[in-house]
């Protein structure tokens, strides 16, 4: 079995997109520009978005962080939003969800425009990944194409399941699967919470991608020997040997499915480390211009 390494990956990638943003500086360019905007205090998304500036500090590229409270207007974000479409130092932004219930999450990344937009959630970026145009992907599923890519893990003709609909996971990652490209080229099934004989298809799959946010969910007799699995789960589980009080639980049963797969992720240190790479990666597109 082969553990496949989010972190070292994503380690080595912040280090090829900081060596070629020193070669942008030293040819005289402005560094890339990313903004992030947080609503509110969630711990997760505080996290996360810690994680986002750090990264480009890593990357060497200039961040911002704009913090609105709880009760920041809808109003008020677009007007931010606006703003930041129009200001030519500014390559990408994010804004982090999730926002608010008297926040319209739709509206407000409608409200980005698709050539700022490096998270991948405009429906312009989203329309065009799905038919396989020049587009910002998001995230997740970018950092899971570049996972597969990087280890040599053959997708051409492999039965792939993806667990789960999401339409930041899901979705365009089963669309990746079965682009005309390798990685790619796969035979997907997406099962989901309405699916029937989910066991049944997971035990004939070559890749297995769970993203179900099911702690757990995937277990070793739903596995075929060999396989590659995937796990996108991130389910924050108490746990009081913890300073936190929580840890990391993924989608897959790890200990028992090790054993019986090819490749698999781990939680935390798989997808999770590769997810704030692909944001860098569609910064420095955004920076030098190479998709709009
Ligand atoms: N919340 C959880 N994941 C993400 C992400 O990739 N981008 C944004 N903007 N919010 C998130």
């Amino acid at each position: 079995m082969t553990l496949i390494d989010g972190k070292k990956t994503a380690d080595d990638i912040k280090r090829e997109i900081a060596a070629e943003v020193e070669e942008m500086v030293a040819q005289g360019k402005r560094r890339p520009h990313l903004v992030a905007i947080l609503v509110g205090h969630d711990g997760g998304s505080e996290t996360y978005v810690a994680n986002k500036v750090k990264a480009c500090e890593a990357c060497g590229f200039r961040s911002t962080l704009i913090r609105y409270e709880d009760d920041v207007t809808e109003a008020k974000l677009l007007e931010t939003i606006a703003k930041l479409n129009n200001d030519p130092e500014v390559d990408g932004f994010i804004v982090q969800l999730p926002l608010p219930k008297h926040i319209s999450e739709q509206k407000i990344i409608e409200a980005i425009d698709y050539r700022k937009d490096v998270d991948g959630f405009h429906p312009v970026n989203v329309g065009r990944m799905s038919i396989g145009l020049p587009c910002f992907v998001s995230a997740t599923p970018s950092g899971i194409m570049e996972l597969l890519k990087r280890y040599g893990i053959n997708t051409k003709g492999a039965k792939c399941v993806v667990l789960g609909r999401s339409n930041i996971v899901g979705k365009p990652v089963a669309s990746l699967m079965m682009h005309k490209a390798n990685p790619g080229n796969a035979t997907v099934t997406v099962l989901h919470s309405s699916s029937n004989n989910i066991n049944e298809a997971c035990a004939e799959a070559d890749i297995i991608i769970a993203a179900l946010g099911s702690p757990g969910f995937v277990t070793a007799d739903m596995v075929k020997p060999g396989a590659t699995v995937i796990d996108v789960g991130t389910t924050r589980v108490p746990d009081a040997t913890r300073k936190s009080g929580f840890r990391l639980r993924g989608d897959v049963d790890f200990e028992n499915v090790a054993e019986k797969c090819a490749f698999i992720t781990p939680v935390p240190g798989g997808v999770g480390p590769m997810t704030i790479c692909s944001l860098m990666r569609n910064t420095l597109l955004a920076a030098k211009k190479e998709i709009y």
